[in-house]
């Protein structure tokens, strides 16, 4: 395996492959990589000859007031993670790199990202898209891999490379928890004991609504007012959203006829927790 910081050698290897007629797949991530990132290879090494993964905390998705600064970080960990999951490049470039003096593009997609994440993280879904456009652009993957866990993010994305005719295919894959059921997140390091154990809430709570959901309730708000009250049986939870939206499209529901989506986002301690699940 091989890791790249610059974009010229980054581009050579990708060009090398493809000229042995081998197809690329790219995992972008910002590291500290966990058993969900690692599925993404594996999946990607399955659909793909070569698997290139991107490893940058992109500053210009934070917001100011974010976790830019303390977002952990840990290249030597995250390269033997990757040999393992049979990833055969790394790209980790600086932001520099990235975001030479002069920089001044962004890539906006609208409508989609102006609900859950979006409302909470202002410029959030910019940052995720620009960066991930100058990813695509570098590595020209024939498919990259992405995580529902960041559901919207996910959307997003799709919504990109459908709107820009970007020339590659989004896979979006499951998310993969812990055995507890809490979802993994390069965040959940920043929870104290305690906290690891109240962050169970979140996926608690989207079991009852899976529960509910079965058991015929289809009123929108009712079930994210059940959803919203269970959240807040957990004093060290504070809720940032609790949303349904119509899944892909995102759009409001009141009473749930087709596939919805159930976001959520919840402060425990230093951590923003995110997760959901997709009823149908
Ligand atoms: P990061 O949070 O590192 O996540 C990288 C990819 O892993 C994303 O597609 C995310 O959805 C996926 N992922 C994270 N946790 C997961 C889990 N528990 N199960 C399945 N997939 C999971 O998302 C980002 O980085 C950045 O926004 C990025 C797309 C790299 C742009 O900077």
């Amino acid at each position: 395996m091989q890791v790249f910081h610059t974009i010229p050698e980054m581009r050579n290897f990708v060009r090398q492959a493809r000229a042995g007629g081998r197809s690329v797949g790219l995992v972008p991530t910002m590291g500290y990589l966990h058993e969900g990132h690692l599925e993404l290879m594996r999946q990607a090494g399955k659909h793909c000859d070569v698997v290139v993964v991107s490893i940058f905390v992109n500053p210009v998705q934070f917001g100011p007031n974010e976790d830019f600064a303390s977002y952990p970080r840990d290249l030597e960990r995250d390269v033997r993670m990757s040999e393992k999951a049979g990833v055969d490049a790394i790209f980790n470039p600086s932001i520099q790199e990235m975001y030479p003096a002069g920089f001044c593009t962004q890539v906006e997609v609208g409508r989609i990202t102006e609900k859950l994440c979006g409302l909470s993280r202002p410029g959030h879904f910019r940052g995720v898209a620009t960066v991930v456009t100058k990813l695509f652009n570098i590595v020209k993957p024939d498919r990259a891999f992405f995580g529902q866990k960041d559901a919207q993010q996910a959307l997003v994305i799709e919504r990109m490379a459908a709107d820009l005719d970007l020339d590659l295919e989004v896979v979006t894959l499951p998310t993969v928890r812990e055995v507890d059921g809490l979802a993994m997140s390069s965040r959940n390091r920043y929870l104290e004991p305690e906290e690891r154990r109240a962050a169970l809430i979140l996926y608690k709570s989207l079991q009852q609504a899976r529960e509910l959901y079965r058991a015929g309730e289809r009123d929108a708000s009712r079930l994210r007012r059940l959803v919203a009250a269970m959240i807040a049986t957990e004093p060290l939870a504070g809720i940032d959203y609790v949303e349904i939206y119509s899944y892909p499209e995102l759009e409001e529901v009141a009473e749930i006829q087709g596939p919805v989506l159930l976001a959520l986002a919840v402060k425990i301690g230093r951590a923003r927790l995110i997760d959901n699940i997709i009823l149908e």
